[in-house]
């Protein structure tokens, strides 16, 4: 299937790797590793969890529910997704980037996937796009950093490595990661979830349209849900802040009435 890689896919992929080191070829031999699974097969490795149910290890969908399943906390959870070895942006991400905020928080903010600066410091949410999410949260008196459950915010990504480029994840990635997320909205057990953006709406809702969608409470996995515009959105199309401060309100709103 890799063997129709575009010229400018090639490129793209060629330039990845150099941002990530890679400059030179090592081997005098070349090798055509598009090729080379066809000759030999590689045993893929077997699923790092026990499960109840034997699990397809060829099968990344159900390697990743077992996995995700056997996570009894978050710490289990993070070590799960670490030891998940199908999803290829593994390979080119420099870390895993689990979550960041007050797993007490009422509100989990669930994002697309980690950026050059998340990949680089581990944490979701950190450069521009982050900064303005920090900024838009504090106006609704929120901060990731609060100790008290009813300040605070916790972030992931529905991807928690970085995809070359930064593009869209494909609905393969999204499919085998779906498994961890579900698990991670479990055990925050939040109140409510803010969906940032297309790709997490895709995910959780299986609707992508974030100008229809956003400003409209839903559901997901069993909780409600609010689309918003996505930060990066944001700071590309600033006339949108006024939709996106309206659907701050209303996450207000909604969290205050569910106090009284
Ligand atoms: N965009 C996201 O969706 N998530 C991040 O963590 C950073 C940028």
């Amino acid at each position: 299937m890799e063997s129709q890689l575009d010229y400018h896919t090639a490129k793209a992929l060629l330039e990845w790797q150099i941002e990530l080191g890679a400059t030179e070829a090592i081997g005098d031999a070349p090798v055509n590793r598009y090729e080379a699974p066809k000759e030999a097969p590689k045993p893929k490795p077997a699923a790092p969890v026990t499960a109840s149910a034997p699990v397809a290890a060829d099968d990344p969908v159900a390697v990743a529910q077992a996995a995700a399943a056997s996570a009894q906390d978050l710490a289990g959870l993070k070590a799960a997704m670490a030891g998940f070895e199908h999803c290829e942006l593994k390979r080119g991400a420099r870390n895993l980037v689990f979550a960041d905020g007050n797993p007490a928080a009422r509100i989990m903010v669930i994002g697309e996937a980690p950026g050059r600066d998340e990949d680089l410091q581990g944490r979701p949410f950190v450069g521009r796009a982050g900064q303005l999410l920090d900024r838009m949260l504090a106006a609704i008196g929120r901060d990731r950093a609060s100790e008290v459950a009813d300040q605070a915010v916790y972030i992931t990504n529905i991807l928690p490595w970085r995809p070359p480029q930064n593009r869209d994840p494909t609905p393969e990635e999204i499919a085998m990661m779906m498994p961890f997320v579900r698990r991670h909205v479990d055990l925050v057990a939040p109140q409510a979830l803010v969906l940032m953006g297309n790709i997490s709406c895709q995910a959780l809702l299986g609707r992508k349209g974030i100008t229809r969608l956003r400003g409209n409470w839903t559901e997901a996995l069993g909780l409600p849900a609010l689309p918003m515009f996505h930060p990066a959105y944001l700071l590309r199309n600033p006339h949108a802040k006024r939709d996106a401060w309206h659907d701050l309100l209303m996450l207000q709103a909604r969290l205050r009435e569910a106090k009284t």
